[in-house]
């Protein structure tokens, strides 16, 4: 798969309106930000009505394209989604597209809802089942996917190289931050300054690589 590094074969993103294929306003925001210099003005496809499709693809790519296809066609405009997820090497790249679904609370946990603090506890016990020289290194994903409505569709991965810590460090940042040390630092993804994690992350790198292709 073309994952943005040749130049040559890209279409171009003309300014004008942008579908963000995600119901997250948090998500919506940053993503504003880093496209309204290009002319871009970023509608989210809450605002459009537009229906959340479910992710059932198998990989990061799967996933991301699924969501701005159905935008693009709901929309008639382009749309960009993005699918994002932690891999730990030991583990066999899981929870990867899986991230989110880790967790998820059941009945017995109190659900429907979240726990972060839960789903780094399930990778921890999975590292301890494989003794104390198990393979720390993990890494997350972002991969962005660019649709418009003729189905033409660009595709850009980003990763970060980290290890897992334990236990969770710091009260920064959002979902598995607290156990991801990026290489080369000490802090976990929660101790850092926000504009620190930005700098390094996953999605930095797909939108550094977005950039460089599209405009
Ligand atoms: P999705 O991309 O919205 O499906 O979410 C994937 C999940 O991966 C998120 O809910 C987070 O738990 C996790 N994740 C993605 N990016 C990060 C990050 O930068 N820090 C911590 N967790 C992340």
């Amino acid at each position: 798969m073309d994952m943005g590094y040749s130049m040559a074969m890209h279409r171009k993103l003309a300014p004008g309106k942008l579908v963000i294929a995600s119901h997250n306003a948090g998500k919506v925001r940053e993503i504003r930000a880093l496209l309204e210099p290009f002319g871009i003005e970023p509608v989210s496809a809450s605002d459009l009505g537009l229906p959340e499709p479910e992710e059932t693809g198998t990989t990061f790519a799967e996933n991301a394209l699924l969501k701005a296809h159905a935008a693009a066609q709901g929309s008639g405009l382009p749309a960009l989604a993005d699918d994002s997820g932690l891999c730990v090497a030991a583990l066999g790249d899981a929870p990867g597209v899986y991230t989110a679904d880790w967790a998820e609370k059941q009945p017995f946990e109190g659900g429907p809802g979240r726990d972060w603090y839960m789903a780094m506890g399930k990778v921890e016990g999975k590292l301890a089942e494989l003794g104390p020289d198990a393979d720390r290194s993990a890494w997350f994903i972002c991969t962005l996917a660019l649709v418009w409505p003729d189905g033409h569709e660009e595709v850009f991965e980003g990763r970060v190289n980290g290890t897992l810590a334990w236990p969770p460090r710091g009260r920064m940042g959002f979902g598995y931050d607290p156990v991801f040390v990026p290489l080369g630092r000490t802090q976990s993804f929660a101790e850092l300054d926000p504009a620190e994690k930005h700098a390094i992350s996953h999605r930095a790198d797909a939108f550094r690589k977005l950039v460089a292709a599209v405009f």
